[in-house]
């Protein structure tokens, strides 16, 4: 019989994992990033504990009423699924600075009050400094605990002890267990204390969220191992330096994970934000080319986003192309689009693209919004400011329907568009809406039509 390998090597910041130590990972390319974990053997174990373990039916499982216990926050609980689960582990991620402790002291504060018991443990801030921040935040009922610590075996304890039916860690990197030998925050450590966490939200049927901060490549900070440990990821993302910020769902065992949740960040913490249209579209220019209003679903969602465009000659070789806020490649394809089945000499053009508001979109839905934005851009036209569009494009240059086209253009009616552009195939299928003028477009050529007659 082959001898068991006792041990493996892991890289600290991908996660992947080697039988021999390498110098430099093969996958991400960093240099000396390899630990070495040891495998315990558990065969003999399993074998005595294997005799006491059933199998169950579905039907022999009973349902409990109101798993979900409401965050109050709607935005938040919208994007957990309608509550948090019972026994859950969510990771909840973001840059530093982005608002994770003030969402989640929010979401204690809330809880409080409706006396659940409530466990905010601490590894990077102090008690004082926790309560400056609760003091911005507002009144807290007296069911809030804190702790600060980051030895996962004495919060293991104390969870224990106190039996709160909620748990917060803020930063999954600050903890460490004992039982491992590297320093707080390598893969080995997090995903140790996120193991133990997770036995512990199981077997005891406790909600626990845990903080995981960001590398700058935008994944949780080393290990992406987390995301498969934990039943729910959600990012916080949004410009550090604007005030809205964008929680969005990106794992969720129990829920839609298309959902986001909208939210402005004020002296007194955050805030839900209802409209989150009126709200991106605030601030719009009038009568400037290169911008059109577009409508991409985010989950059960539309939400009406501003797409700018600025094209002008390009000085070198090689024209420079940008996208904040969706896909580059998406911009280029669409470029190239334009180029070969308009004629449009997009080639010789630097193009910028924006979606105003820090969100990002990548549903293709807002493909023609782009293309739109990019030729009122060339041709200097504007688009006239109460028509949006939406729609796939092609390569060949056609239009694509795309799902929930009603919901998209009341939307956009509720919010005084007086006009749509939409696919053909997409118009097809609706009962006529009154009150706005819906044009149904086959392909490119024919929707800037639409926005060059309209002028
Ligand atoms: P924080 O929740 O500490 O971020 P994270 O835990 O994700 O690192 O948020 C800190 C930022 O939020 C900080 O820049 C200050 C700002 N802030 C407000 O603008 N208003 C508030 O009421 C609070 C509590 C923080
Ligand atoms: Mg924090």
């Amino acid at each position: 019989m082959a001898k068991a390998k006792s041990s493996v090597f892991f890289c600290q910041e991908c996660g992947y994992e080697s039988a021999k130590w390498m110098g430099q990972c093969p996958a991400c390319h960093a240099w000396n990033t390899f630990v070495e974990e040891k495998l315990e053997k558990t065969t003999q174990a399993v074998k005595k504990l294997v005799k006491d373990v059933n199998v169950t039916t579905l039907d022999a499982i009973k349902m409990q009423e109101g798993q979900r216990i409401k965050t109050e926050i709607s935005e938040l609980d919208r994007v957990l699924g309608g509550g948090i689960v019972k026994g859950s582990l969510v990771l909840v991620g973001g840059d530093p600075g982005i608002g994770k402790s003030t969402l989640l002291l929010q979401c204690c504060r809330n809880l409080s009050e409706q006396k659940k018991k409530v466990l905010y443990i601490s590894g990077e801030e102090s008690l004082q400094q926790i309560k400056i921040r609760a003091k911005r935040i507002g009144e807290f009922g007296d069911s809030l605990f804190l702790l600060c610590e980051t030895n996962l075996d004495i919060i293991q304890e104390v969870i224990k002890k106190e039996k709160p039916e909620i748990v917060v860690i803020d930063s999954i990197q600050t903890m460490y267990s004992e039982s491992v030998t590297s320093a707080p925050g390598s893969v080995s450590q997090v995903r140790e204390a996120t193991g133990t966490l997770m036995q512990i939200a199981k077997g005891m049927e406790i909600s626990i969220f845990i903080v995981g901060h960001v590398t700058k490549e935008g994944v949780v900070a080393g290990p992406r191992v987390l995301e498969h440990m934990v039943d729910t990821v959600l990012y916080f993302e949004g410009d550090r330096h604007a005030s809205y910020r964008i929680l969005r769902g990106v794992k969720n065992r129990f829920g839609s994970t298309n959902e986001i949740g909208v939210f402005e960040m004020r002296e007194d913490g955050l805030h839900e934000v209802e409209n989150p249209s009126e709200y991106m579209l605030s601030g719009k220019p009038k009568d400037a080319s290169g911008s059109v209003v577009a409508c991409s679903m985010e989950g059960t969602r539309p939400i009406l986003v501003e797409v700018q465009a600025l094209v002008c000659h390009s000085n070198f070789g090689i024209p420079r192309r940008t996208a904040a806020g969706t896909d580059f490649n998406r911009v280029n394809l669409l470029m190239a689009v334009l180029e070969k089945r308009l004629g449009l000499q997009m080639s010789a053009c630097d193009a910028y693209i924006n979606i105003a508001g820090g969100i990002k979109m990548n549903e293709p839905a807002i493909d023609l919004g782009i293309v739109l934005a990019l030729v009122s851009s060339y041709k200097e036209v504007p688009i006239d400011e109460k028509t949006i569009c939406f729609g796939e494009v092609g390569l060949s240059g056609e239009v694509r329907a795309v799902s929930v086209a009603e919901q998209r253009i009341l939307e956009a009616k509720r919010l005084g568009f007086t006009r749509c552009i939409l696919p053909k195939v997409s118009l097809q299928a609706l009962k006529s809406i009154d009150g706005i003028h819906l044009d149904g477009v086959e392909n490119v050529q024919d929707a800037i039509q639409c926005i060059c007659n309209g002028n």
